[in-house]
């Protein structure tokens, strides 16, 4: 079976950070993003394809030097064809009932129970859907007699059919390749709601989802897999550190400082005396200096918070300076 995974998106939201690496490659919780997907994936699926664009080269040098255990293909768009437009393009591979990822999602989902849900229910399409209390940001999905009858985009708040949202992960049939037109499409609002009469259905389940596409949701995600074992203390140093648990804490340096909990702060990164951290990751190599704040917020490869700064709800990828 052939899983694939989008994972094209220019991933504005999460700027500066995607500037220099694309969004399926930002490490969470100590592993890019795209693997915490294609490790979940059934024995069943011995092929993943990654549909790609932005920063292409990134990610084929990535799968050329890392084994994920099957054989990866990569397709690309010269120019971003949308989700629906991607899954055209990849048709020369698609030879029988195959899975589909947003390539930022992390969720609980057992793409087994999907497939089962799928076949059992013989439409084109089975997606996975997410109950969320507020669903004004996502896309809704409204049922009838057990199929899906109709979407809503982004409802205002009160206004929503229901509360249950795509959550970005699909069961397919190859024949929904026959609705999806030349150029820039849309999977959610140009293909599915053409295709209700062909039979889409859709599988609840409960755990967690969250889609990683901004700085929030991305803290939000780290913390949930914080929670739910990817915990680790195995600091570089720890010198006097007051460490507040669980964390994801994988050579890093401490000093006389407070941190977490829900931080993760990669190998040879470094939090230097009087700081506090919560919530936040460090990635390889970051630094905050002494007397610092960091919370919520997000300090990329190599970026530098000089000593005696405050940074909340922050994406940094520079240094800021010393005062
Ligand atoms: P933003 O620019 O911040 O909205 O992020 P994004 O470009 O990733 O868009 P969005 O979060 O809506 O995309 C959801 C998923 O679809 C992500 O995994 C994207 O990589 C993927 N995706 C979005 N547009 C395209 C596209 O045109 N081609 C491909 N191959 N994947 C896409």
């Amino acid at each position: 079976m052939k899983a694939l995974i989008l994972a094209g998106g220019m991933g504005t939201r999460l700027r500066p950070l995607t500037l220099r690496t694309p969004k399926p490659l930002l490490p969470l919780v100590g592993k890019p993003l795209v693997m915490h997907i294609i490790d979940r994936l059934p024995q069943e699926v011995e092929t993943v394809i990654l549909a790609v664009s932005y920063m292409r080269e990134a990610l084929e040098t990535y799968f050329r030097e890392n084994d994920c255990g099957r054989q990866v293909v990569l397709v690309e768009e010269k120019v971003p064809l949308g989700t629906g437009g991607a899954i055209r393009n990849v048709r020369q591979h698609l030879d029988g009932t195959f899975l589909c990822f947003n390539g930022d999602i992390v969720s609980s989902l057992d793409p087994v129970e999907l497939l089962q849900v799928h076949r059992h229910c013989q439409g084109i399409g089975t997606l996975a859907l997410w109950k969320e209390a507020d669903p004004s940001a996502f896309g809704v999905v409204e049922m009838k007699d057990g199929r899906i009858s109709g979407f809503q985009e982004k409802p205002p708040p009160g206004q929503a059919v229901s509360h249950l949202v795509n959550a970005g992960i699909y069961a397919f049939e190859p024949r929904l390749l026959d609705h999806i037109g030349e150029g820039t499409v849309s999977l959610e609002r140009d293909v599915f709601p053409r295709v209700l009469d062909e039979g889409l259905f859709g599988h609840r389940f409960s755990g967690h989802w969250v889609d990683c596409g901004t700085p929030e949701s991305y803290l939000r995600a780290q913390a949930t897999l914080i929670d739910g074992g990817m915990d680790l203390y195995r600091p570089l140093l720890n010198d006097g550190a007051d460490v507040i648990g669980p964390n994801h804490l994988d050579g890093v340096s401490l000093v006389s400082c407070r941190v977490g909990p829900h931080v993760c702060a990669l190998p040879g990164s470094r939090i230097m005396r009087g700081s506090v951290v919560e919530r936040s990751v460090l990635m390889t190599g970051a630094l905050v200096g002494e007397d610092c704040q960091v919370r919520d917020s997000i300090l990329g490869p190599g970026a530098a918070v000089g000593n005696g700064t405050m940074v909340t709800r922050e994406v940094l990828v520079g240094v800021t300076p010393v005062r």
